[in-house]
């Protein structure tokens, strides 16, 4: 399986701070955001990773991660030249993904619970989401899934998916998607074919609905924390999550 780092985008809510720099950048915990989610696809023991990014800092990336030698991976590096969506950027690793499964994940999200073991024993089939119930589910993708018994624990737990909607205006749950997307190669088929959303966006959701439609869409619930650090009190909290 090989590794995708999704950077690029404006992060416009997130100004000042990232007018000299990007969101994936910032310091959280003394290390670069982009840290947290390499450091998941590295316990997982993906290698091979692209990091995708705009063209404004994509210097300062390679300058931090380099080869990766240093973090005993490889990096392939390519520009999103436009942010027109996280589905737009995933397309453009097609070619890297060489007809095999990926791990694509947000730079700006930082998971307190350990992917890695997660990614590991995935199947390799259809598609794989990571939901985390939120307070404000109107940021982020929601989902629901059905009711199982397991629904009460402390740990997390697998979850048959009944629906998916990008920031619906009124949400049916407060099941947030998360940014780690594990699809099969037919992901990349399904982005050539998708149409931009009212935000002219390639939106990432409409790839796993489309798994969602095939009955191949699978997922876990986590228990532990989650933070898009895509705003300033996220990023406080993201600062107190790493230091725990
Ligand atoms: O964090 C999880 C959420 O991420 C999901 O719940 C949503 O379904 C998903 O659409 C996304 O929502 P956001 O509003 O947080 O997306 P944002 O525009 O902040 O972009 C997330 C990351 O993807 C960020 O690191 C920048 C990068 N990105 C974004 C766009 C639009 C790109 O690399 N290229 C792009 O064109």
């Amino acid at each position: 399986m090989k590794g995708i780092l999704i950077c690029g985008g404006s992060g416009t809510r997130l100004r000042p701070l990232t007018e000299k720099t990007h969101k994936s950048l910032l310091s959280i915990g003394g290390k670069p955001m982009v840290f947290y989610p390499l450091q998941i696809l590295l316990k997982a023991g993906i290698k091979e990773i692209m990091l995708i990014t705009g063209p404004e800092h994509s210097g300062a990336f390679m300058q931090y991660l380099g080869s990766g030698a240093k973090f005993g991976c490889s990096f392939t590096y390519r520009i999103q030249d436009e942010p027109k969506g996280i589905a737009q950027a995933l397309g453009m690793a097609e070619a890297f993904a060489d007809a095999g499964p990926i791990c694509a994940l947000l730079g700006d999200n930082i998971f307190e619970e350990d992917l890695s073991k997660h990614i590991h024993s995935w199947s390799g089939q259809g598609g794989h989401l990571f939901f985390k119930e939120v307070t404000e589910p109107e940021r982020f993708g929601v989902a629901t899934v059905e009711e199982t018994k397991n629904q009460k624990r402390k740990t997390s737990n697998s979850a048959p998916v009944l629906s998916l909607e990008e920031k619906p205006a009124k949400p049916k749950s407060n099941l947030a998607v998360t940014g780690c997307y594990l699809y099969n190669s037919r992901c990349f088929e399904i982005i050539r074919n998708l149409k931009p959303s009212a935000r002219g966006e390639l939106e990432i959701t409409d790839v796993s609905k489309k798994y969602l439609a095939w009955g191949e869409l699978t997922a876990t619930v986590l228990r532990k924390e989650w933070v898009d650090a895509g705003t300033h009190e996220a990023l406080k909290r993201a600062e107190e999550l790493v230091r725990r």
